[in-house]
């Protein structure tokens, strides 16, 4: 079996197309591109063999939600011990994200109690109140860049009352969360560096809890238990650091594509606000659905052939949800965004055993600051002449400059 530059000689004799991650995943794009790309891909092929950079592991990709899907319900030959399909042996473990088997499902019996509908429902009143804040400071302005000032605030702010953290922290903690996750273009050290700040927060946070527990997750979790065991500061650390870029960013990104449609789309925006209880959840499902762009990996642990390509124990494999959720195969009109699609099995919250544990406090925060902005600026528009910025990486969008007619 050979690889070329234009795919890998199956043992069949077709050709597994070839694909490379810097290709797929570009540091700056137009708003949507990252998942038009995917498009194309998935029409191209059901599977793809490519490499990441000259010294990388090869990987391969499937493109369709039949195949996305089941593969995320096979952790035993799919694990999460990488999910990064440049990097099969991380020098780092994510908790949860990165545990496989029965220590993974220990952590879900921990975790799911503090983010289970009952739970997120006592925190609504506070959620509410957090978006209220953010909007009476920016109504009366007339504009705003809508990532910077509401996007990424708002997860912000709702994260640091879950960990018993001090609001007054969390324009440090955007700082951060901006340098680590939409780093494209700036240097390496700089990621790194906000890293270790993070992770110094986090360690300081712990040690404060340990002397003042209070009603926190991080509180919480110092009083768990796995197989007799209290949980080590270290692992501690990188819970925090996991739930920092599974909770903050992801919100964040899919309010920007939401509003980003919207602003762009008057007749979607009238169709919702015409009948607001019916068709706002509709719409974040369909948001949700058309404007994915968490692209998880998977280690394949043993040999398997699928559909006559071998994948070799220890290779990786790209599963991007953007692709499954766009699949003509699985939804009619998948290339449209229908605002009030009755049923929508999309998989934007992954599938499987590490499902997002957030998934109702996600839908609930978009709830609210979607159909909360709705209700203070129905009309509002793209600022003319500014460029609308999509980064790779962590996919997502920079900025989103949006303005209104001041009252
Ligand atoms: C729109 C917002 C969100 C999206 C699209 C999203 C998406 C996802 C996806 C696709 C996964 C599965 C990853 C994989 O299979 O490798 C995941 C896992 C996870 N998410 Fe979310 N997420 C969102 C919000 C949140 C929030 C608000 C939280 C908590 C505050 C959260 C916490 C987690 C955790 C802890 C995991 C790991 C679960 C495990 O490994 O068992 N997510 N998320």
């Amino acid at each position: 079996m050979s690889v070329t530059e234009n795919g890998r000689v199956l043992p069949s004799g077709e050709v597994c197309p070839f694909t490379r991650y810097e290709d797929v995943n570009i540091a700056e794009s137009a708003p949507g591109e990252h998942q038009e790309i995917h498009d194309r891909m998935r029409e191209g092929a059901r599977v793809y063999y490519g490499v990441a950079g000259a010294e990388s592991n090869p990987f391969w990709q499937f493109t369709e939600m039949e195949d996305i899907r089941a593969a995320y319900q096979n952790a035993k030959v799919f694990a999460n011990e990488s999910v990064q399909p440049t990097m099969p042996n991380p020098p780092f473990k994510w908790i949860p994200e990165m545990l496989d088997g029965q220590i993974h499902t220990r952590w879900r019996q921990l975790l799911s109690p503090l983010f289970a509908p009952a739970a997120i429902d006592r925190l609504r009143p506070k959620v509410i109140q957090r978006f209220d804040d953010i909007m009476n400071e920016i109504v009366a302005k007339g504009e705003c860049d809508y990532v910077a000032d509401v996007a990424l605030r708002f997860p912000n702010e709702i994260f640091m009352d879950l960990f018993g953290m001090p609001t007054s922290d969390a324009e440090q903690f955007q700082v951060w969360e901006t340098a680590i996750l939409h780093g494209a273009g700036t240097s390496g050290d700089t990621a790194f560096q906000a890293m270790m700040s993070v992770n110094g927060y986090f360690a300081e946070l712990i040690a404060l809890k340990r002397r003042q527990p209070g009603e926190d997750i991080i509180s919480y979790a110092l009083t768990w238990e796995i197989d007799g065991e209290k949980i080590s500061d270290e692992d501690l650390l990188a819970f925090c650091l996991l739930m920092f870029m599974a909770g903050l960013d992801t919100v964040a990104m899919q309010l920007s594509y939401s509003m980003y449609h919207l602003a762009i789309n008057p007749d979607d925006r009238a169709k919702i606000l015409a009948d607001p209880d019916r068709v706002w959840p509709l719409a974040v499902e369909e948001f949700l659905r058309y404007y994915a762009f968490v692209t998880p990996g998977r280690k394949i642990m043993a040999d398997v052939d699928f559909n006559g390509c071998p994948m070799k124990k220890g290779e990786m494999l790209w599963l991007p949800i953007c692709s499954a959720n766009r699949d003509p195969k699985a939804f009619d009109n998948a290339d449209r965004v229908i605002v009030d699609r009755e049923v929508n099995p999309h998989i934007a919250f992954g599938a499987g055993p590490h499902r997002c544990v957030g998934s109702y406090l996600a839908r609930q925060e978009l709830l609210i600051g979607l159909r909360g902005w709705h209700e203070r600026i129905p009309n509002y528009r793209l600022e003319p002449g500014t460029k609308v910025i999509e980064h790779g990486g962590q996919m997502g969008l920079t900025n989103l400059p949006l303005i209104w007619d001041k009252k």
